[in-house]
Protein backbone atom coordinates (compact mmCIF):
# COMPACT_ATOMS: atom_id res chain seq x y z
CA UNK A 1 0.00 0.00 0.00
CA UNK A 2 1.08 3.67 -0.80
CA UNK A 3 2.37 5.63 2.04
CA UNK A 4 2.21 9.40 1.43
CA UNK A 5 4.38 11.19 2.37
CA UNK A 6 3.52 15.44 2.71
CA UNK A 7 6.48 17.80 2.62
CA UNK A 8 5.40 21.02 4.85
CA UNK A 9 8.61 22.52 5.97
CA UNK A 10 9.47 25.26 3.45
CA UNK A 11 8.30 28.73 4.25
CA UNK A 12 6.87 29.88 1.18
CA UNK A 13 9.04 33.13 0.44
CA UNK A 14 7.69 34.10 -2.20
CA UNK A 15 4.18 34.94 -0.77
CA UNK A 16 5.59 37.86 1.83
CA UNK A 17 4.30 39.23 3.73
CA UNK A 18 1.38 36.75 4.11
CA UNK A 19 3.34 33.55 3.89
CA UNK A 20 5.70 34.13 7.03
CA UNK A 21 8.44 31.88 9.24
CA UNK A 22 5.66 31.36 11.79
CA UNK A 23 2.91 31.18 9.64
CA UNK A 24 4.13 30.05 5.85
CA UNK A 25 2.14 29.71 3.44
CA UNK A 26 0.87 26.18 3.20
CA UNK A 27 -0.62 26.53 6.54
CA UNK A 28 -2.86 29.34 4.98
CA UNK A 29 -6.55 29.48 3.56
CA UNK A 30 -5.42 30.62 0.01
CA UNK A 31 -7.41 29.26 -2.07
CA UNK A 32 -10.76 27.08 -1.31
CA UNK A 33 -12.22 26.47 2.11
CA UNK A 34 -9.58 24.34 3.82
CA UNK A 35 -5.58 25.13 4.19
CA UNK A 36 -3.25 24.56 1.53
CA UNK A 37 -1.71 21.26 4.02
CA UNK A 38 -5.65 20.64 5.00
CA UNK A 39 -6.71 20.25 0.98
CA UNK A 40 -3.65 18.20 0.52
CA UNK A 41 -4.48 15.23 2.75
CA UNK A 42 -8.38 15.81 1.82
CA UNK A 43 -7.32 14.83 -1.91
CA UNK A 44 -6.31 11.57 -1.08
CA UNK A 45 -9.63 10.60 0.00
CA UNK A 46 -10.13 7.95 -2.31
CA UNK A 47 -6.57 6.36 -2.56
CA UNK A 48 -5.73 3.47 -1.39
CA UNK A 49 -3.00 4.55 1.02
CA UNK A 50 -1.93 3.96 4.84
CA UNK A 51 -2.24 7.20 6.94
CA UNK A 52 -0.34 10.21 5.85
CA UNK A 53 2.99 11.29 6.98
CA UNK A 54 3.07 14.58 7.90
CA UNK A 55 7.42 16.36 7.79
CA UNK A 56 7.27 19.76 9.08
CA UNK A 57 9.73 22.43 11.17
CA UNK A 58 9.30 21.47 14.85
CA UNK A 59 7.77 24.93 15.44
CA UNK A 60 4.39 24.29 13.82
CA UNK A 61 4.31 20.59 15.10
CA UNK A 62 0.87 22.36 17.27
CA UNK A 63 -0.25 24.22 13.96
CA UNK A 64 -0.22 20.74 11.76
CA UNK A 65 -1.96 18.74 14.79
CA UNK A 66 -4.81 20.84 14.57
CA UNK A 67 -5.13 21.63 11.53
CA UNK A 68 -5.62 17.74 11.17
CA UNK A 69 -7.53 17.46 13.44
CA UNK A 70 -10.21 20.25 11.91
CA UNK A 71 -10.44 17.78 9.53
CA UNK A 72 -10.90 14.51 11.24
CA UNK A 73 -7.39 13.26 10.34
CA UNK A 74 -5.17 12.42 12.63
CA UNK A 75 -1.39 11.74 12.05
CA UNK A 76 0.36 9.65 14.78
CA UNK A 77 3.21 10.35 12.26
CA UNK A 78 4.61 14.02 12.34
CA UNK A 79 8.04 14.15 11.55
CA UNK A 80 9.46 17.32 13.01
CA UNK A 81 12.61 18.86 11.67
CA UNK A 82 14.57 21.11 14.27
CA UNK A 83 15.73 23.38 10.99
CA UNK A 84 15.05 23.36 7.07
CA UNK A 85 17.31 21.53 4.78
CA UNK A 86 15.05 21.17 1.85
CA UNK A 87 13.73 18.22 0.53
CA UNK A 88 16.22 15.81 -0.05
CA UNK A 89 16.82 15.78 3.43
CA UNK A 90 13.37 15.64 4.17
CA UNK A 91 12.26 12.80 1.81
CA UNK A 92 15.13 10.87 3.58
CA UNK A 93 14.24 11.29 7.06
CA UNK A 94 10.61 10.39 5.68
CA UNK A 95 12.09 6.97 3.99
CA UNK A 96 14.76 5.72 6.63
CA UNK A 97 11.39 6.00 9.38
CA UNK A 98 9.47 4.14 6.66
CA UNK A 99 11.68 1.07 6.81
CA UNK A 100 12.32 1.14 10.29
CA UNK A 101 10.40 -2.41 10.34
CA UNK A 102 12.03 -4.07 7.53
CA UNK A 103 9.03 -2.98 5.14
CA UNK A 104 10.28 -1.31 1.92
CA UNK A 105 6.37 1.20 0.87
CA UNK A 106 6.17 2.93 -1.91
CA UNK A 107 6.24 6.46 -0.80
CA UNK A 108 3.70 9.02 -3.00
CA UNK A 109 5.53 12.21 -1.92
CA UNK A 110 3.48 15.30 -1.92
CA UNK A 111 3.90 19.24 -1.80
CA UNK A 112 1.83 21.23 0.29
CA UNK A 113 1.52 23.75 -1.43
CA UNK A 114 -0.29 22.50 -4.33
CA UNK A 115 -4.23 23.07 -5.88
CA UNK A 116 -5.41 20.37 -8.14
CA UNK A 117 -9.20 20.77 -9.12
CA UNK A 118 -9.41 17.75 -11.05
CA UNK A 119 -8.96 14.99 -8.15
CA UNK A 120 -10.21 11.91 -10.32
CA UNK A 121 -7.42 12.43 -12.94
CA UNK A 122 -4.97 13.05 -9.80
CA UNK A 123 -6.45 9.65 -8.49
CA UNK A 124 -5.64 8.09 -11.78
CA UNK A 125 -2.49 9.34 -11.99
CA UNK A 126 -1.13 7.77 -8.85
CA UNK A 127 -2.56 4.59 -9.66
CA UNK A 128 -0.76 4.57 -13.08
CA UNK A 129 2.35 5.34 -11.40
CA UNK A 130 2.24 2.78 -8.88
CA UNK A 131 3.14 -0.28 -11.23
CA UNK A 132 6.18 1.63 -12.25
CA UNK A 133 7.11 2.57 -8.56
CA UNK A 134 6.79 -0.89 -7.27
CA UNK A 135 9.33 -1.84 -10.24
CA UNK A 136 11.68 0.29 -9.14
CA UNK A 137 11.32 3.85 -10.95
CA UNK A 138 11.73 7.21 -9.45
CA UNK A 139 8.56 8.66 -10.68
CA UNK A 140 7.64 12.33 -11.40
CA UNK A 141 4.38 13.82 -12.74
CA UNK A 142 4.59 15.91 -15.32
CA UNK A 143 2.63 18.93 -16.40
CA UNK A 144 2.06 20.85 -19.62
CA UNK A 145 3.91 23.59 -19.36
CA UNK A 146 2.11 26.93 -20.28
CA UNK A 147 4.72 29.30 -20.58
CA UNK A 148 8.66 29.69 -19.89
CA UNK A 149 8.51 29.50 -16.15
CA UNK A 150 11.30 29.99 -14.26
CA UNK A 151 10.00 28.65 -10.68
CA UNK A 152 9.43 25.04 -12.05
CA UNK A 153 11.87 22.20 -12.93
CA UNK A 154 11.65 20.87 -16.52
CA UNK A 155 11.33 17.14 -17.74
CA UNK A 156 12.53 16.48 -21.38
CA UNK A 157 10.85 13.49 -22.22
CA UNK A 158 12.27 10.60 -23.38
CA UNK A 159 10.81 7.21 -24.99
CA UNK A 160 7.89 5.54 -23.43
CA UNK A 161 8.57 2.77 -21.08
CA UNK A 162 6.55 -0.11 -23.18
CA UNK A 163 5.83 1.52 -26.39
CA UNK A 164 2.52 -0.69 -26.81
CA UNK A 165 0.57 0.80 -24.26
CA UNK A 166 -0.43 4.21 -22.71
CA UNK A 167 2.82 4.05 -20.38
CA UNK A 168 4.79 7.02 -18.84
CA UNK A 169 8.13 8.14 -20.49
CA UNK A 170 11.65 7.70 -19.16
CA UNK A 171 13.19 10.75 -18.44
CA UNK A 172 16.15 12.26 -20.56
CA UNK A 173 16.50 15.16 -18.58
CA UNK A 174 15.54 16.87 -15.56
CA UNK A 175 16.63 20.21 -15.33
CA UNK A 176 15.76 22.12 -11.98
CA UNK A 177 15.02 25.49 -12.54
CA UNK A 178 16.00 26.51 -15.59
CA UNK A 179 16.98 30.39 -16.51
CA UNK A 180 14.08 32.27 -18.86
CA UNK A 181 16.06 31.31 -22.22
CA UNK A 182 16.46 28.13 -21.51
CA UNK A 183 12.97 27.65 -20.31
CA UNK A 184 11.64 29.55 -23.70
CA UNK A 185 13.73 27.09 -25.86
CA UNK A 186 12.53 23.85 -23.88
CA UNK A 187 8.84 25.68 -24.23
CA UNK A 188 9.43 26.07 -28.06
CA UNK A 189 10.26 22.31 -28.39
CA UNK A 190 7.30 21.22 -27.14
CA UNK A 191 8.80 18.10 -25.31
CA UNK A 192 9.43 19.20 -22.20
CA UNK A 193 7.22 18.63 -19.03
CA UNK A 194 6.90 20.55 -15.71
CA UNK A 195 7.50 18.76 -12.61
CA UNK A 196 4.86 18.69 -10.63
CA UNK A 197 6.74 18.45 -7.38
CA UNK A 198 5.38 15.22 -6.34
CA UNK A 199 7.18 11.65 -6.69
CA UNK A 200 6.27 8.38 -5.95
CA UNK A 201 9.10 5.68 -5.49
CA UNK A 202 10.30 2.73 -3.00
CA UNK A 203 11.38 3.92 0.12
CA UNK A 204 15.00 2.11 -0.53
CA UNK A 205 14.98 2.82 -3.84
CA UNK A 206 15.01 6.55 -3.17
CA UNK A 207 17.61 5.77 -0.06
CA UNK A 208 20.01 3.95 -2.70
CA UNK A 209 20.40 6.47 -5.33
CA UNK A 210 20.91 9.49 -2.53
CA UNK A 211 23.59 7.27 -1.90
CA UNK A 212 24.76 6.91 -4.90
CA UNK A 213 24.76 10.68 -5.72
CA UNK A 214 25.00 12.57 -2.37
CA UNK A 215 25.59 10.14 0.59
CA UNK A 216 27.02 13.06 2.88
CA UNK A 217 23.09 14.17 2.81
CA UNK A 218 21.90 10.48 3.67
CA UNK A 219 24.94 9.96 6.40
CA UNK A 220 23.77 13.10 8.57
CA UNK A 221 20.08 12.02 8.07
CA UNK A 222 20.68 8.91 8.99
CA UNK A 223 22.13 9.54 12.58
CA UNK A 224 19.58 12.64 13.32
CA UNK A 225 16.89 10.30 13.07
CA UNK A 226 19.01 7.31 14.59
CA UNK A 227 19.06 9.74 17.05
CA UNK A 228 15.42 11.40 17.21
CA UNK A 229 13.27 11.58 20.13
CA UNK A 230 9.77 9.69 19.59
CA UNK A 231 6.53 10.96 21.77
CA UNK A 232 3.38 10.16 20.43
CA UNK A 233 2.82 11.68 17.48
CA UNK A 234 5.88 13.24 16.70
CA UNK A 235 9.31 12.12 16.00
CA UNK A 236 12.46 14.72 16.93
CA UNK A 237 14.82 14.86 14.72
CA UNK A 238 18.08 15.90 16.33
CA UNK A 239 19.24 19.13 16.58
CA UNK A 240 22.80 19.06 16.39
CA UNK A 241 23.11 16.42 14.05
CA UNK A 242 20.44 17.46 11.67
CA UNK A 243 22.08 21.24 11.53
CA UNK A 244 25.31 19.33 9.89
CA UNK A 245 23.30 18.27 6.81
CA UNK A 246 23.50 19.86 3.44
CA UNK A 247 20.73 21.95 2.50
CA UNK A 248 19.16 20.87 -0.99
CA UNK A 249 16.86 19.89 -2.73
CA UNK A 250 15.48 16.46 -4.04
CA UNK A 251 15.76 18.13 -7.99
CA UNK A 252 19.23 19.01 -7.45
CA UNK A 253 20.37 15.95 -5.14
CA UNK A 254 18.45 13.09 -7.00
CA UNK A 255 16.34 14.32 -9.80
CA UNK A 256 18.87 15.77 -11.73
CA UNK A 257 21.14 12.97 -11.63
CA UNK A 258 18.99 9.24 -11.55
CA UNK A 259 18.86 7.25 -14.78
CA UNK A 260 15.57 5.82 -12.82
CA UNK A 261 13.34 8.41 -13.64
CA UNK A 262 9.36 7.90 -15.16
CA UNK A 263 7.35 10.56 -15.86
CA UNK A 264 3.62 10.54 -15.63
CA UNK A 265 1.44 12.97 -17.40
CA UNK A 266 -0.83 14.94 -15.04
CA UNK A 267 -3.77 16.83 -16.33
CA UNK A 268 -5.54 17.51 -13.46
CA UNK A 269 -5.77 21.41 -13.18
CA UNK A 270 -2.81 21.43 -11.49
CA UNK A 271 -1.17 24.47 -10.14
CA UNK A 272 1.64 25.39 -8.25
CA UNK A 273 0.47 28.29 -5.56
CA UNK A 274 4.13 29.62 -5.58
CA UNK A 275 3.86 33.26 -6.22
CA UNK A 276 1.34 35.69 -6.04
CA UNK A 277 0.80 35.53 -9.83
CA UNK A 278 0.15 32.11 -9.74
CA UNK A 279 -2.19 32.81 -6.92
CA UNK A 280 -4.12 35.28 -9.72
CA UNK A 281 -4.04 33.24 -12.21
CA UNK A 282 -6.52 30.50 -10.31
CA UNK A 283 -8.37 33.08 -8.39
CA UNK A 284 -12.44 34.45 -9.57
CA UNK A 285 -11.66 37.64 -11.13
CA UNK A 286 -13.94 40.47 -11.46
CA UNK A 287 -14.43 42.10 -15.20
CA UNK A 288 -11.02 44.13 -15.06
CA UNK A 289 -8.97 40.96 -14.03
CA UNK A 290 -8.46 42.54 -10.61
CA UNK A 291 -8.56 39.68 -7.36
CA UNK A 292 -9.78 41.65 -4.43
CA UNK A 293 -9.87 40.59 -0.59
CA UNK A 294 -10.78 42.97 2.26
CA UNK A 295 -11.52 46.79 1.75
CA UNK A 296 -10.74 48.31 -1.73
CA UNK A 297 -11.65 50.53 -3.95
CA UNK A 298 -10.45 50.31 -7.65
CA UNK A 299 -10.89 52.58 -10.52
CA UNK A 300 -8.99 52.18 -14.20
CA UNK A 301 -7.79 49.48 -12.90
CA UNK A 302 -6.49 45.91 -14.12
CA UNK A 303 -5.35 42.44 -13.47
CA UNK A 304 -4.34 43.14 -10.43
CA UNK A 305 -4.32 40.93 -7.29
CA UNK A 306 -4.87 43.20 -4.14
CA UNK A 307 -5.38 41.85 -0.71
CA UNK A 308 -5.90 43.62 2.27
CA UNK A 309 -5.95 42.74 5.92
CA UNK A 310 -7.56 45.93 7.78
CA UNK A 311 -6.72 49.36 6.33
CA UNK A 312 -8.79 50.51 2.84
CA UNK A 313 -6.27 49.63 -0.19
CA UNK A 314 -7.43 52.37 -3.53
CA UNK A 315 -5.86 52.04 -6.33
CA UNK A 316 -6.20 54.24 -9.37
CA UNK A 317 -4.84 54.17 -12.87
CA UNK A 318 -2.64 50.83 -12.78
CA UNK A 319 -2.19 47.53 -14.14
CA UNK A 320 -0.69 43.92 -13.01
CA UNK A 321 0.32 45.03 -10.31
CA UNK A 322 0.35 43.24 -6.79
CA UNK A 323 -0.41 44.58 -3.37
CA UNK A 324 -0.46 43.17 -0.29
CA UNK A 325 -1.43 44.77 2.94
CA UNK A 326 -0.41 43.37 6.40
CA UNK A 327 -0.35 44.73 9.83
CA UNK A 328 2.88 45.37 9.70
CA UNK A 329 4.01 45.16 6.35
CA UNK A 330 3.01 46.56 2.39
CA UNK A 331 4.34 45.13 -0.44
CA UNK A 332 3.98 46.30 -4.26
CA UNK A 333 5.18 44.29 -6.66
CA UNK A 334 4.37 43.93 -10.69
CA UNK A 335 2.52 41.28 -11.28
CA UNK A 336 6.05 40.14 -13.57
CA UNK A 337 8.41 40.15 -10.96
CA UNK A 338 6.93 38.28 -8.59
CA UNK A 339 9.49 35.50 -8.45
CA UNK A 340 11.87 38.63 -6.58
CA UNK A 341 9.52 38.58 -3.63
CA UNK A 342 11.66 36.36 -1.91
CA UNK A 343 14.45 39.27 -1.97
CA UNK A 344 12.67 41.15 0.79
CA UNK A 345 13.09 38.15 3.02
CA UNK A 346 16.49 37.51 2.01
CA UNK A 347 17.07 41.30 3.25
CA UNK A 348 15.48 40.57 6.33
CA UNK A 349 16.80 37.98 6.93
CA UNK A 350 20.24 39.49 6.70
CA UNK A 351 19.55 42.71 8.98
CA UNK A 352 18.37 39.89 11.81
N1 LIG B 1 9.69 19.13 5.54
C1 LIG B 1 10.20 20.02 4.71
N2 LIG B 1 11.43 20.53 4.97
N3 LIG B 1 9.48 20.43 3.66
C2 LIG B 1 10.01 21.35 2.84
C3 LIG B 1 11.30 21.90 3.04
C4 LIG B 1 12.04 21.46 4.18
O1 LIG B 1 13.15 21.89 4.47
N4 LIG B 1 11.53 22.79 2.05
C5 LIG B 1 10.44 22.79 1.26
N5 LIG B 1 9.50 21.94 1.74
C6 LIG B 1 8.17 21.64 1.20
C7 LIG B 1 7.36 22.90 0.90
O2 LIG B 1 6.54 23.22 2.02
C8 LIG B 1 6.56 22.45 -0.31
O3 LIG B 1 5.37 21.78 0.09
C9 LIG B 1 7.45 21.42 -1.01
O4 LIG B 1 8.37 20.97 -0.02
C10 LIG B 1 8.22 21.96 -2.22
O5 LIG B 1 9.06 23.01 -1.80
P1 LIG B 1 9.08 24.42 -2.51
O6 LIG B 1 10.06 25.27 -1.80
O7 LIG B 1 7.68 24.92 -2.67
O8 LIG B 1 9.69 24.02 -3.93
P2 LIG B 1 9.51 24.79 -5.29
O9 LIG B 1 8.07 25.10 -5.54
O10 LIG B 1 10.47 25.93 -5.30
O11 LIG B 1 10.02 23.70 -6.36
C11 LIG B 1 9.53 22.37 -6.38
O12 LIG B 1 8.17 22.30 -6.80
C12 LIG B 1 7.94 22.78 -8.16
C13 LIG B 1 6.46 22.64 -8.46
O13 LIG B 1 5.70 23.25 -7.49
C14 LIG B 1 10.43 21.57 -7.34
O14 LIG B 1 10.17 20.20 -7.18
C15 LIG B 1 10.24 22.00 -8.80
O15 LIG B 1 10.95 21.13 -9.67
C16 LIG B 1 8.75 21.93 -9.15
O16 LIG B 1 8.55 22.38 -10.50
MG1 LIG C 1 6.39 25.21 -4.33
Amino acid sequence: MLLPVIMAGGTGSRLWPMSRELYPKQFLRLYGQRSMLQETVVRLDGVNAREPVVICNEEHRFLVAEQLRQIDKLSHNIILEPVGRNTAPAIALAALSAIENGDDPILLVLAADHIINNKAAFHEAVQAAFEYAKKGSLVTFGIVPTGPETGYGYIHRGEQVNPESDSPFKVNRFVEKPNRETAEEYISSGEYYWNSGMFMFRAKKYLSELEKFRPDILDACKSAILNAKDGDDFINVDKELFVACPDESIDYAVMEKTSDAVVVSLDADWSDVGSWSALWEVSNKNECGNVLTGDTFTHNTNNCYINTDEKLVAAIGVDNLVIINTKDAVLVVNKDQVQDVKKVVEHLKAQN
